[in-house]
């Protein structure tokens, strides 16, 4: 994977901008985030106003190292302390009790907080470069698909964003797993490249999701992460029917019979597909397509966070 480094001046503006309450796009290893102060009330206010995010819809707070967490949560389990060791930096989002310094606006206003630390290289340096926690969604419009690229964050936001940190293309390409530790015991809220197996062989049992009374969740809405083009999932068999206008995502090379704008071949293996279907999804939303068709993922436990967004780009 070609990684990207952005140069010391722009990492040096980047900071500079954090600290007057700016925003910035920064890349992680899972998708690009929105970065903002997280303990500045203006920045905060910036990143939902730019996002169109509704207010209610709780931040990722991003940390530098792990030993942050105490400062950031007012209750924090030994198992929490265990998933920071066995996953962090990395994709991982771990929701513990509110430490009372984190601003509600952050939190959606809820007593609970998401933390992370990203293993991206461009994201572990600024953070460490501010020394203090970022705020950050994913660097999209509310309910857009979630950006993987630098250029993907500017064709969001355009000029309303001046600065966007290039670290190259994401190596996970699909967002963190959210686990929360609610109720004395840890319910995956967000599936993703770190599987529920690999959490229970870190802390024992882990639910598989949210019951209710759960915190709200936005990435949870039904029609989240979507194409602008309506978007179908469908068995490979019906792919090709009356593909007139059609642009097809499968994990199979294009039939002879197939009379469509587009047919991109998906990796049939769940990490390489994760990687690029969000910008294999852009790509096919940006043709005006009648409709995107998109291959039903397999059943294995690999492709859980694949299913779930799949499901949510074709939700209406
Ligand atoms: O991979 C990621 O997690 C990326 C990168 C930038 O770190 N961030 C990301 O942020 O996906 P966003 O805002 O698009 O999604 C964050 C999710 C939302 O679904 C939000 O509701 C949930 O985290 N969340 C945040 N705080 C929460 C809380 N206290 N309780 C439950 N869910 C929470
Ligand atoms: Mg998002």
């Amino acid at each position: 994977m070609t990684r990207t480094y952005p140069s010391p001046a722009e990492m040096d503006a980047a900071v500079a901008r954090l600290c007057r309450g700016e925003l910035v796009g920064f890349p992680t290893e899972t998708v690009y985030g929105l970065a903002g102060a997280a303990d500045s009330p203006e920045a905060v206010a910036r990143i939902y106003a730019l996002k169109g995010r509704p207010v209610a819809h709780p931040l990722i707070v991003h940390l530098a190292r792990s030993s942050a967490i105490t400062d950031c949560a007012r209750e924090v389990p030994a198992s929490a302390f265990a998933l920071a060791e066995a996953f962090w930096p990395g994709p991982l989002t771990l929701v513990l009790p509110r430490h009372p310094r984190i601003l509600t606006a952050v939190t959606g206003g809820q007593d609970t907080v998401a933390l992370r630390v990203p293993a991206h290289p461009v994201a572990a340096a600024l953070l460490e470069a501010f020394g203090r926690p970022v705020a950050a969604p994913s660097a999209n419009r509310y309910g857009r698909i979630s950006p993987t690229t630098a250029a993907h964050v500017r064709d969001e936001f355009g000029a309303d964003l001046p600065l966007v940190l290039d670290g190259g293309p994401c190596e996970v390409g699909l967002e963190s797993t959210i686990v929360g530790w609610l109720g004395g015991q840890w319910t995956v809220l967000r599936p993703g490249l770190i599987g529920i197996g690999a959490l229970q062989a870190v802390v024992g049992a882990v639910a598989a999701s949210a019951g209710a009374g759960a915190p709200r969740v936005s990435g949870s809405d039904a029609a989240h992460y979507a194409p602008r083009t309506l978007t179908r999932l469908t068995v490979a068999a019906e792919l090709a029917l009356d593909s007139d206008r059609v642009a097809v995502l499968a994990r199979r090379p294009r039939p002879a019979g197939f009379a469509g704008l587009a047919w991109l071949e998906a990796p049939a293996d769940a990490v390489g597909y994760g990687r690029r279907l969000y910008a294999d999804l852009r790509r096919l939303d940006a043709l005006g397509a009648r409709e995107i068709r998109v291959e039903t993922a397999p059943d294995g436990v690999e492709w859980d966070a694949i299913r779930d967004r799949l499901r949510r780009a074709a939700a209406r």
